[in-house]
């Protein structure tokens, strides 16, 4: 990855399309938001050539599964070649702001969503009930006075759904992610109030990861990270792996997913049960929203699987203060027990031993989505952004 290059490129290249602000759902909002779509250049970034072609049918796929799970497996692990990226992408993108205004600098938490979702995470409400906030993390940051931005990532519908092996791969996630927050960092978005004073990420799963990975090849672009649901282990994502069968998502919900939009290296897994046992731990979750969550689900690419092997797991050059939070039966980074895994001498904290703070919380009886388990602002939110205020963020 070349991080010079991508902000040389954004120097050139600030292509914008604004759309004005978005009619929400809910009309009690204690925040307003500005949904829009940018244009976001990456240049030479390396990527890995999978050692797995497309898959021609379910069948292939479901061996593809075997033999990433294979134990000792080669085929996972074996010598790597590489390959690079340049392109540019429409990122689908959304600003939000308190509706009250306030004469204070403005902070900014740059929100990276995890496999499964949309940037719709971020601000999760209840079909049934669109007053119900106990899901909304952009509710409860814009009370606590921050500004958001949040994003889907390449490959999500409404941002460019690009080749799911050569391109939708976690290196590359990582130089768009660069690439907004650089334009963030200068107040550079469509009709950004002003340059933020504090420009703080947060991510779940493996938009955490993608944090990692940012800290390590930019590690002046943050003021701060709150990663929740990674542990910085990956042998434990099998697991989620295993429970999506490998299920080509054109195979799956054609209607949802049509080939013509989603090759065969879009993957999803085949149920709300296999949601759950992956994402949720009970009974701390609604059926209702479990539901909802399998209904609006996202595919992952096949390429963010195997790439993952040349995403930064350490960021030594980092100084801003990081904070993990994780439910207690995360299954995906914690195989359903997070006790004991999140601290100092872990993996975890290890990968920011330049950090000027590191700390930890876990969550009681959540799983793996946190946003959607009963009370996350409660249990969450509040959590999280007291840590902030606690690090002056
Ligand atoms: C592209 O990236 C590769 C690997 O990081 C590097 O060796 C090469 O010099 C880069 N090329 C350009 C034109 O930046
Ligand atoms: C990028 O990869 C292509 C092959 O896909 C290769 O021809 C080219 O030399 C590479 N460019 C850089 C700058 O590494
Ligand atoms: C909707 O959610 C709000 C806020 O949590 C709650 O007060 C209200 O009772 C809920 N309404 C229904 C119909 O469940
Ligand atoms: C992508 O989103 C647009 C707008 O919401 C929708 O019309 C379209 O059907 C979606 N495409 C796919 C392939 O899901
Ligand atoms: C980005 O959006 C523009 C305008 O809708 C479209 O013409 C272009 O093809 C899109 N590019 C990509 C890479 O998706
Ligand atoms: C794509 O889907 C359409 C409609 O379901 C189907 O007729 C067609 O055979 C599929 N194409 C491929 C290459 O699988
Ligand atoms: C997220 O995905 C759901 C299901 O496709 C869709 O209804 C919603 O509009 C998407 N949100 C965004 C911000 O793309
Ligand atoms: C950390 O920064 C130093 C000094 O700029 C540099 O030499 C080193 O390669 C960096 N380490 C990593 C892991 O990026
Ligand atoms: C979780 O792991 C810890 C050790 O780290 C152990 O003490 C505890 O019993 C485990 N919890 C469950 C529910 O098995
Ligand atoms: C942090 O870990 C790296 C190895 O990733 C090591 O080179 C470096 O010396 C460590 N830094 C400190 C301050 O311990
Ligand atoms: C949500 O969690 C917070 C923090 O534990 C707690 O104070 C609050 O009473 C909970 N709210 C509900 C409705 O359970």
């Amino acid at each position: 990855m070349n991080f010079a290059t991508i902000i040389a490129a954004l120097a050139l290249f600030v292509a914008t399309r604004a759309h004005p602000a978005r009619s929400v759902k809910a009309t009690d909002l204690s925040y307003q938001c500005q949904a829009f779509s940018i244009q976001i250049p990456v240049t030479n970034i390396t990527t890995l050539v999978s050692p797995f072609p497309e898959p021609q049918d379910q069948y292939q796929a479901v061996s593809i599964v075997n033999a990433i799970t294979t134990r000792l497996s080669q085929a996972a692990s074996g010598s790597p070649t590489f390959a690079n990226v340049t392109a540019t992408y429409n990122i689908s993108a959304e600003y939000c702001q308190p509706k009250t205004a306030s004469s204070q600098p403005v902070k900014l938490q740059i929100l990276s969503h995890g496999i499964g979702f949309n940037r719709s995470y971020w601000n999760f409400r209840p079909s049934g009930n669109s007053s119900d906030s106990q899901y909304d993390y952009i509710a409860a940051a814009t009370s606590a006075g921050y500004h958001t931005l949040s994003y889907n990532r390449i490959g999500i519908n409404g941002s460019t759904i690009a080749d799911p092996i050569t391109e939708v791969q976690p290196s590359v996630q990582v130089a768009v992610l660069a690439g907004l927050t650089t334009l963030a960092r200068a107040g550079k978005l469509p009709n950004q109030p002003s340059v933020p004073v504090n420009t703080i990420h947060v991510g779940h799963s493996f938009g955490s990861q993608l944090l990692v990975g940012l800290a390590a090849i930019a590690p002046t672009l943050s003021d701060g990270l709150v990663l929740t649901s990674d542990s910085n282990l990956e042998q434990y994502e099998i697991q989620f792996l295993i429970a999506t069968n490998g299920l080509i998502a054109n195979v799956a919900d054609p209607m949802h997913f049509p080939n013509s939009t989603y090759s065969n290296g879009w993957w999803t897994w085949p149920s709300q049960y296999a949601n759950q046992y992956a994402f949720f731990a009970y009974p701390q979750f609604d059926p209702t929203v479990l539901a909802q969550a399998e209904a609006t689900k996202q595919p992952f690419s096949l390429g963010e699987i195997v790439g993952q092997a040349i995403l930064p797991t350490m960021a030594p050059n980092f100084t801003a203060p990081v904070y993990f939070v994780n439910g207690e039966k995360d299954l995906i980074f914690c195989g359903s027990n997070c006790t004991g895994l999140i601290g100092p001498g872990s993996p975890a904290f290890q990968a920011f031993n330049g950090s000027s703070s590191v700390q930890s919380t876990i969550v009681e009886g959540f799983g793996h989505a946190m946003n959607l388990h009963l009370n996350a602002s409660g249990k969450v939110y509040t959590p999280i952004n007291n840590w902030l205020k606690s690090q002056g963020l």
